[in-house]
């Protein structure tokens, strides 16, 4: 048994896996808390999974939800962890206006639940657990200031962002009331190959390969005028690890400092195979929220100052990432970026013949 063991909740999520790696590359014995499916949903993290049975395996998943409280208080005591990253929510904002209630309950509720469960465990063993909350850009909402920054006040505007504000000064008062190693992080938009497919950049790069691989003529959006500030996921994973690391317990803005807004995204993909855009996306209203965030843009220098945290990827090699990814899991890498997209459906079809 390794005295560094990490649980994470959300480890199916595109973080957890990531950060489930990068812990597992580190020495760590990690433990994941899952929900039961009725089909199985950890393709994420299968390539890390070993049988628990193997004297080798270092990664245990553990049935829980952030929605129950007893159970997250077992794992707790069985567990024993030294590190707790509170990555499991509801994530997706224009749901969280459809199913606000169990998104409150499980992204603010939940990470009340989780604190109690450590208070308790704390002042019972006496171990001091570090906690880290996934704070969220959202928070800034309507912003009042720019760019955005660990002092920058709070105008959250869905559900999911109001439910992460109250995540975040519980984590505070948690720190403040009963000396917690509790942080939080507040991470703008991070992105991957494995983001979830209904995020709007996995969404654009995965209906392009379908787009080339004749399988998909329209990709339909909502509002393209919004602007992010997008970096890539698995730097922002090792950003969450160096959080905990340091002396004392504080919050972060992890972001790139730049922001780009989603036509220019589109540019970019659409761009990396010869195609126009305009040609292929249509607006559906139904993608639209209720109410917006029009411009998110951090201020990472707290976090490039006391971790040393820098981005480890430009916005243009992002979105090639995603795109490169998209193409090649449907067998169009490295033919598509130079032919026109008649070309690539004959030379796909000459090599599935072969
Ligand atoms: P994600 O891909 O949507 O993953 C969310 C994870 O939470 C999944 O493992 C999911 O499990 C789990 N989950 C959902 N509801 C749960 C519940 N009631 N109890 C326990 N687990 C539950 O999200 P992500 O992009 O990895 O983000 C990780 C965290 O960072 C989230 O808290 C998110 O709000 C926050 N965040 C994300 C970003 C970003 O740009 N990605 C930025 C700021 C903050 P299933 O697989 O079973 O659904
Ligand atoms: N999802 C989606 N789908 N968004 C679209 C679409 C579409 O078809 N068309 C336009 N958008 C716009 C949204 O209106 C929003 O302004 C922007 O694209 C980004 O939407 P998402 O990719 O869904 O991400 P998000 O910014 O709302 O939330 C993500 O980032 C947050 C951090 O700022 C999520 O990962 C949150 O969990 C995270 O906290």
């Amino acid at each position: 048994m390794t005295s560094k063991r990490a649980l994470v909740t959300g480890i199916t999520g595109q973080d957890g896996s990531y950060l489930s790696e990068y812990l597992l590359e580190n020495g760590y014995e990690v433990h994941g808390i899952i929900r039961r499916t009725s089909t199985f949903n950890t393709d994420r993290i299968d390539h890390i999974y070993e049988d628990p049975h193997n004297q080798t395996a270092r990664l245990f998943l553990h049935y829980g939800d952030l929605t129950d409280g007893t159970t997250l208080r077992r794992i707790l005591e069985e567990v024993q962890p030294v590190e707790i990253y509170n990555l499991g929510a509801q994530s997706h904002v224009r749901v969280s206006f459809d199913s606000p209630e169990y998104t409150v309950d499980a992204v603010g509720m939940g990470t009340l639940r989780l604190l109690e469960a450590i208070r308790d465990y704390q002042y019972r063993t006496g171990i001091q657990v570090r906690f880290y909350q996934a704070g969220s850009s959202e928070m800034f909402g309507k912003v009042v200031e720019v760019p955005q920054k660990e002092t920058t006040p709070f105008y959250p505007r869905s559900p999911y962002a109001c439910a992460k504000v109250y995540a975040h000064w519980q984590t505070i008062n948690y720190r403040e009331s009963y000396g917690l190693f509790a942080c939080n992080g507040i991470l703008f938009n991070h992105e991957s190959p494995r983001r979830g497919q209904t995020f709007v950049t996995r969404k654009i790069t995965h209906a392009l390969a379908r787009i080339v691989a004749g399988q998909q003529k329209k990709l339909y959006l909502g509002n393209l005028d919004a602007k992010r500030d997008w970096g890539y996921a698995k730097d922002y994973v090792k950003a969450m690890w160096l959080i905990l690391q340091q002396d004392e317990p504080d919050d972060y803005v992890i972001a790139t400092g730049e922001t780009h807004s989603i036509r220019e995204f589109l540019d970019i993909a659409f761009g990396y195979v010869n195609l126009d855009w305009q040609d292929y996306v249509k607006f559906d209203e139904r993608y639209l929220r209720p109410a917006e965030v029009d411009l998110l843009i951090g201020d990472p220098a707290k976090a490039r100052q006391k971790l040393g945290w820098e981005p480890s990827i430009d916005f243009r090699g992002l979105v090639h990432l995603m795109v490169e990814a998209d193409l090649k899991a449907l067998g169009l890498l490295p033919l598509a970026r130079n032919l026109a997209i008649e070309d690539i459906a004959t030379v796909r079809l000459a090599a599935t013949a072969q």
